[in-house]
């Protein structure tokens, strides 16, 4: 593998680099009035404007300069070609062939997995017309009212995230509910208001051995076998979504109550096979179908638009350009529709857990800033919470601004107020307030000159922060399929440029397995360690406390 950082476009990039940082984003746009028109891409019901980033016609040259020596367009097409991109696991990587809606067949090891995507959505098609339309029921002949989704991680931020983006766009006659957290407290508010005769439990796990997911489902078994006074209940009630259903088998489900989804579907891009089974209930297959459509048409402008025009791929780069070359170390996701509310959690996963390395395909130590830490919240909440820091805090916080034109629930004046402040806020962000207008205004206010010099510096906004502006038409199955997949073809370039394993996770087992350890430790009179001093004090103190 050659050395990225020695190739001529990453020199040219981190020169370039240096020399931006002293630049401001007013005088560009004063000396280019085309930069909105060259430095946007509209597709698909979205409008991706990049231009309020801290570049030049130069720096996106070099920046595609920088994907073609990497190659991107050959990674994308060996992702889509089934072969095995996650390197450190030996799979391929083939979310986009769960919403792969052509007939053309995409190979696995020689094999064509089309055949058995489709037979899993027809099953559940059928399972999702049989519970909606009141077939399937409960052990006491009720219908089934709500939908328990129990998972964790990638086999519960998807779904939740999508079903509350669309929960307001249907007349709904059935309830979805969520529980990831082992924390006892989740189930127990969750469990408390349901009628277990009318509930259905989809047990969500790739592995199907995650401790959380477990111990929440055993604590439902219990809670409805309480309920009816029969283990044999459990059938009609709880279904499981699992790449490994002899795991499933082994808890007690029945084969025709497991889902399947493939060891090539990784977690946290999951949410488009049967792992997105509570969207289904929910919304409705028809719904569903909506969202991957969406998530084909992204796929399919991510393989044919021209770099230089493809969104996901100037998404990244100009994530790649604040994160590695301007070494901004977080960006933000602000959406301004409530419907979104959940997408900067759901992002958070998709990016950190993918591109949070720090050893490249070769394992050997990258010397610069990869994956950003991402975080976020929905914009105008945010405003009146961590903005003051976005505007003058000492770091520069590239931020993505998230909006749509038309409002799922329009309540009159609202969506225009919302929107005014969307579209202020990147202006804000980017033109600031010098001095001397800081002065006029408060001349302007009458205020005294000693008042107005005490206060001054304070006023100052030096302005210059990068935004991504994305404009959807409004948050439909459709758009939506559209920006997750957008956000995922990101995450694979970024993977690509800066040389890191984006599929796999070994970061998080270390602490699972400590846990595991500790866990025996925490049983009554059960000895604490050996740990380090903290870890062991911590545990002893714990124990002394809850037991006396
Ligand atoms: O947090 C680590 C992780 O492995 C995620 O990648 C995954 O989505 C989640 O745990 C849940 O795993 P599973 O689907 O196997 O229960």
């Amino acid at each position: 593998m050659s050395d990225i950082t020695k190739s001529k476009s990453w020199r040219a990039l981190a020169a370039q680099g240096a020399e931006m940082k002293n630049r401001h984003l007013n005088d560009l746009f004063r000396a280019d009035p085309d930069r909105f028109a060259k430095f946007s891409i509209e597709m698909q019901d979205i409008l991706f404007d990049y231009s309020k980033n801290l570049v030049t016609e130069q720096t996106i040259d070099g920046l595609l300069d920088l994907a073609r020596e990497v190659d991107v367009e050959a990674w994308r097409a060996r992702m889509f070609s089934g072969a095995q991109v996650n390197m450190t696991e030996d799979r391929a990587v083939l979310h986009v062939a769960l919403r792969n809606r052509s007939n053309e067949p995409i190979l696995v090891d020689g094999a064509d997995v089309m055949p058995q995507i489709k037979a899993e959505l027809a099953a559940m098609k059928s399972f999702v017309e049989r519970v909606r339309g009141g077939d399937w029921r409960g052990y006491s002949g009720k219908r089934i009212t709500d939908v328990v989704s129990i998972g964790i991680g990638g086999s519960h931020l998807g779904p939740q995230m999508v079903t509350e983006a669309l929960k307001g766009s249907k007349n709904n006659p059935m309830r979805v509910h969520y529980i990831s957290n082992v924390d006892g407290t989740q189930i127990a508010d969750v469990l408390r208001p349901l009628n277990p005769e009318q509930v259905l439990f989809v047990i969500s796990s790739k592995t199907f051995t995650t401790y959380e997911t477990l111990t929440n489902m055993r604590t439902a078994m219990n809670w409805l076998v309480a309920s009816s006074f029969d283990q044999s209940v459990l059938d009609k009630h709880f279904v499981a979504v699992t790449a490994r259903p002899e795991n499933a088998e082994k808890e007690g489900f029945p084969a025709e109550n497991i889902f399947q989804i493939w060891d090539w579907v990784g977690g946290r891009f999951s949410l488009w096979s049967a792992i997105g089974l509570p969207i289904a209930l929910y919304l409705g297959f028809d719904s569903f179908e909506e969202l991957l459509d969406g998530a084909h048409d992204m796929d399919q402008h991510f393989q044919n638009a021209p770099l230089g025009e493809n969104a996901p791929v100037m998404l990244a780069l100009v994530g790649v350009w604040n994160s590695t070359f301007l070494e901004a170390q977080t960006q933000a996701i602000l959406p301004y529709d409530q419907s979104l509310h959940m997408f900067s959690a759901y992002m958070q996963q998709a990016e950190m857990e993918s591109n949070g390395k720090s050893v490249n395909w070769d394992g050997a130590d990258v010397p610069y800033q990869t994956g950003a830490i991402i975080w976020g919240q929905l914009g105008i909440n945010g405003q009146h919470a961590f903005y003051q820091y976005l505007h003058q805090g000492k770091n520069i916080v590239p931020c993505d601004f998230i909006g749509s034109i038309e409002s799922n629930t329009p309540v009159k004046g609202h969506h225009e107020y919302l929107m005014a402040n969307f579209f202020a806020q990147t202006q804000a962000l980017m033109i600031g307030i010098d001095e001397e207008e800081v002065r006029a205004e408060l001349r302007r206010k009458g205020k005294s000159e000693r008042y107005i010099e005490r206060l001054v510096s304070h006023k100052i906004h030096k302005g210059n922060r990068p935004t991504n502006t994305l404009l959807l038409s409004r948050i439909s199955p459709r758009t939506l399929g559209s920006l997750i997949a957008l956000y995922e073809h990101k995450i694979f370039v970024q993977g690509i440029i800066w040389q890191v394993c984006s599929f796999d996770q070994w970061g998080v087992e270390l602490g699972k397995q400590l846990a595991m350890n500790i866990q025996g430790e925490l049983a009554p009179k059960a000895a604490t360690g050996p740990h380090d001093s903290s870890t062991t004090g911590l545990i002893d103190y714990f124990k002394q406390q809850r037991d006396t």
